[in-house]
């Protein structure tokens, strides 16, 4: 049997209180990490109850309270891993918002409120937590298709792409530290996040879709461990969309469905 060999090994996950991250904590908790979840609410989210006991899994779950766009919060957590003994194995920068104003009426302040989130966050992050990394970690950084195309939130779009710089240049700096740093790119997938989308939004984006269909929290958080465990030891500076093909054709699905 392949093991993910995630026993004894400390993972912190961001905006880990619903949605994605909850999913990542579930699964990577269930595959014997110690997760560190955080998010901005000061108690446990709700969103985190369901994540398997101690007593039916070998990992184990803590929550910090972490507003990633706050330095000394990344500081004072550092500072408390150390406390504890503990080393980092794994990072996912998964906390994300989203803005969705267009070109022509977005202001540089949205610019600036998502760019603080999505990559300032992740960058604080990497900085603070890599001194307490050894070789062998691993840091998945959650970037989106409209990193990987013109989606139409400019600000949104703009600070994902942002994050693959970020993400690449991690990869090239931490390499020779032997800390591997890969980006995921999720396409239409449902959480809280996409909950309120507009149905027009919802059908065009399964039209772009090959698989016909928006994906899972759960297979999101699948790339995630395989990215976090061993078994992807010499992937380093990878992007992996898990967007069910919508970011794959180029414009090309249009002209085979017409054609079909
Ligand atoms: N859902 C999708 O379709 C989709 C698609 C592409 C990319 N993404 C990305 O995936 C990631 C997770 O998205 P989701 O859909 O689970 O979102 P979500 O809104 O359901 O959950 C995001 C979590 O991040 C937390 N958060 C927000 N700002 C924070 C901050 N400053 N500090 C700490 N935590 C903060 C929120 O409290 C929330 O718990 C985000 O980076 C998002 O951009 C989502």
């Amino acid at each position: 049997m392949v093991s993910l060999q995630l026993e004894g090994r400390t993972v912190v996950v961001t905006g880990a209180g619903q949605g994605q991250g909850a999913a990542e904590t579930r699964l990577l908790v269930d595959a014997g990490a110690r997760v560190i979840a955080t998010d901005l609410a000061a108690e446990m989210p709700a969103g985190l109850a369901s994540v398997p006991s101690p007593s039916v899994s070998n990992g184990a779950l803590v929550y910090r309270q972490l507003d990633v766009a706050d330095a000394a919060g990344w500081s004072d957590l550092a500072s408390w891993i150390r406390s504890q003994g503990w080393q980092v194995d794994g990072l996912v920068n998964n906390a994300g918002i989203t803005q969705r104003s267009r070109l022509l009426d977005a202001s540089v302040v949205d610019l600036q409120r998502v760019y603080e989130v999505n990559v300032a966050g992740s960058l604080l992050g990497i900085q603070a937590l890599t001194p307490v990394m050894g070789p062998g970690a691993s840091i998945v950084n959650v970037g989106s298709v409209a990193g990987l195309t013109a989606h139409y939130p400019v600000a949104y779009t703009a600070s994902k792409w942002a994050l693959r710089g970020l993400s690449q240049v991690a990869a090239l700096e931490l390499g020779p530290r032997e800390i591997r740093v890969n980006a995921v790119h999720p396409g239409f997938i449902e959480t809280p996040m996409t909950a309120g989308a507009r149905p027009e939004f919802r059908q065009a984006t399964l039209a772009e879709t090959p698989l016909g269909r928006t994906g899972s929290v759960e297979e999101v958080a699948a790339v995630v461990l395989f990215l976090l465990s061993p078994l992807s030891s010499f992937v380093t500076g990878a992007e992996i969309p898990v967007d069910g093909g919508q970011s794959s054709h180029g414009g090309a699905k249009s002209v085979s469905d017409a054609l079909r």
